[in-house]
Order: C-alpha cells, then structure tokens, then sequence
C-alpha cells in the first residue's frame, strides 16, 4: 500500500506560514502535481513528506502507517530535486549502485540491480560514463535511475525538468509520466508550470500561499476552476464583469452590458450584487459560428488580430470590457479587421460564474 494523506500539515518559519493545513489524499498509483507560484509551499510540502521538514503541526500517512515521527531513511521514499543530484566524481554505475552500497547489497545484487535500472531508463551502456559526458537529459534520467533501484514506494519529484531547455523538457515530460505509469507508482510532482501539470497528472493541487486552492483532475481544474486565482494561473482567461440576475442549482444568469447570459455556478454568488463571468479565450465564438448556436449574441468591436499560424487572436471590446477570442486558423472560416463590429456568444456549460472578491 502506498497511498498518501495529508492532514492538516502545516509548517511556518518565524512569521512565514510556508504551509497552511493541507490536507489531501492521494491514491496508490497516482501521478499528483502540486503546481503553483515560486514560494505557495510546492517544495516544503513534498520535503515534509520526504521527511527533512518537520511539519509544525499535522500528520503525513503512507499507505495507512503515520510516519510523521519517521526520519527519511525509514520512509521509504524516493526524491528527485531540480538540480542534477549525481555526484561528479563517480560513474554514472556508480551512482546508481550508491544507495545500495549503504544497504550492505552483495556486489552480484548490486551489479544486477544497477543494470536493470540503466535499463528502465534507457540508458544501456551508459555505466562508465562521467557527469560531463552526459547531457542534462540523461544526468536526469541517471538521477531517477539512482532512486528507482531501491524501489521506493512512493516518488516525489521537485521541477525535476526545470533545469532543460524546452524540447528536452517536452521529451522528458512523456518519458517520465510513461516510466510512472509502467511502475505505477505513486508519485508527487512538483511544477510552476501549467502545461506540465495538465499533461503529466492523474491530478493536480493547485497551490497558493500555502494553500491548495483546488485539487482536481487536469479537466476540472481547466474547465471548473473553483476561484479567480486558480481561472487566472491555469490557462488564458477572460474575466468580465457581470451582474447575477439569477443563481441556483449550478446554473446562474447574469446581465453583460444589456444581453441576458447563462452560466455554469459553483460557489454562492449573491444575487442583483456584481460577479465575475470567466470564459476562455477558444471558447468565445464569432459571427455565423456564434449565431448558428442559437446562444445569446453580443456586439463587439474588433481592436486587433494577432496572427499565431495554427490559431488567431481577435481581442475584442464589448461594452467597455475587453476580452480576447481565439479561433482555428481555417480558410472557410471569417476575418474580420481591427475596427469591424462582430456579433459573438458562447454556450452557457463553458462560461463560469464566480463570486467577484
Ligand atoms: N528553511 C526555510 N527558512 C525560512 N523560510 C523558508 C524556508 N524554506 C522555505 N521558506 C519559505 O517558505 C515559503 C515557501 O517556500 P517553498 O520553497 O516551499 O516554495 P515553492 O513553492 O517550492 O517555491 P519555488 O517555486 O520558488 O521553488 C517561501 O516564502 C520561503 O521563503
Ligand atoms: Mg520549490
């Protein structure tokens, strides 16, 4: 058994609250990130787990058995940090074989075990090799392998890619998440970035001055962000003005300049008092495709293009409000020029209500 909880973990340094009674369960297998802005607590929570923090308040439970009181060596953790953590001065053989020298392996386990790790990573052949021979790629993989041949439990990875340049972080990305799946093994992720987070997860926590502001899979906290912080971090947004009309059972209605919308709710929005209408940006429909909806439409005013190959970029004004639409690139589809006026709408399950503070 390898599941994690977290309960009520909290830590603060002096007047620091690093982090503030997280509480989470993650399942046996799963592939959770913790995503969030530099200093919301990513790095002090997954060290809390690993053990070289000592949680000011609450408990850490792996696989049912509370090892909050347990140093790392006994939790039986493997941990990953941005920087490449492999020593210069041995082999990449060598590194691996280092924690199972510690544990007083025989030299025929150790040389089996090392080369089924060089393995698992594809780095057959790659024993003799020295820190300088290797790119940051493989000094990462080197560092994964050095930890997945004491088979821990559990995985957690602090921005193990963050340190790549981007087409080797892109490669990495599959090549870890295909590595986690084939182990399955419970791993914790630490990213500020979004798109990793959203590829990458079985789920995400999404974190904010200690806090995890939503926990989700990768859909919900896209398509059903719970506040305006997690709506603004995750993705591009529009966020519009509105007054609620009208708020119930999960739907709400709401008045944008003089047009009457409708749109999905989740938390309480009080009703005939100002709100925030948040759609992204590739679902705000324009012209005929709008108007073949049957939706309510709106008139915009056309303040630029921004021509981006696959996509445009139309930001446009409504009523004062500025929003952006973004649409495929498709010969049979319309343009319009800066100054053109455009009717637009979208359909009420994209749009989201939330409380305006
Ligand atoms: N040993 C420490 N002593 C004092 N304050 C600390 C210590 N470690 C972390 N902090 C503070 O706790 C807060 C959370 O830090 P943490 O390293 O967990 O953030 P993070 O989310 O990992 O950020 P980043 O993305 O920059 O790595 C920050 O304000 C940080 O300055
Ligand atoms: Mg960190």
């Amino acid at each position: 058994m390898s599941d994690i909880r977290l309960e009520n973990l909290t830590k603060t340094y002096g007047h620091t609250h690093a982090v503030e009674a997280v509480t989470l369960k993650i399942e046996e297998g799963e592939f959770y990130a913790l995503l969030g802005p530099s200093g919301c607590g990513k790095s002090t929570t997954l060290r809390m787990v690993a053990g070289f923090v000592m949680p000011s308040m609450g408990r850490i439970w792996i696989g049912g058995q509370d090892v909050t009181p347990l140093p790392p060596e006994k939790r039986d953790i493997g941990i990953v940090f941005q920087n490449y953590a492999i020593f210069p001065h041995m082999n990449v053989a060598e590194n691996i074989a280092f924690g199972l020298k510690l544990r007083k392996q025989s030299r025929a386990q150790i040389e089996t075990s090392v080369k089924a790790a060089l393995d698992q990573v594809g780095l057959t052949g790659f024993g003799d090799r020295y820190q300088r021979n290797l790119s940051g790629g493989q000094q990462q993989r080197v560092a994964l392998a050095r930890v997945l041949v004491t088979k821990p439990r559990i995985l957690l990875l602090d921005e193990p890619l963050s340190a790549l340049d981007k087409a080797l972080r892109e490669e990495m990305k599959f090549w870890i998440k295909n590595l986690q799946q084939e182990l399955g093994i419970t791993t914790i992720y630490v990213t500020h970035d979004q798109d990793e987070a959203l590829t990458m997860s079985d789920r995400i926590g999404v974190m904010r001055a200690g806090h995890v502001e939503q926990s989700g899979t990768p859909r919900e906290i896209y398509e059903e962000p719970a506040t305006l912080f997690v709506t603004s971090f995750i993705g591009q947004s529009n966020v519009l003005d509105v007054t609620c009309l009208e708020a119930g059972e999960g739907r709400a209605t709401v008045r944008l300049a003089d047009t009457v919308l409708k749109a999905g709710l989740r938390h309480r929005v009080p009703v005939g008092a100002g709100a925030k209408l948040v759609i992204r940006p590739e679902n705000v429909l324009m012209g005929a495709e709008a108007e073949a909806t049957g939706v309510p439409l709106l008139e915009a005013r056309v303040l630029g293009e921004t021509y981006q190959g696959a996509m445009l970029r139309y930001r446009l004004d409504v009523a004062g409000q500025e929003l952006v639409a973004e649409r495929q690139n498709q010969m049979h589809l319309a343009c319009w020029e800066p100054g053109a006026t455009v009717k637009i709408g979208w359909t009420p399950e994209r749009a989201r209500l939330l409380p305006a503070g």
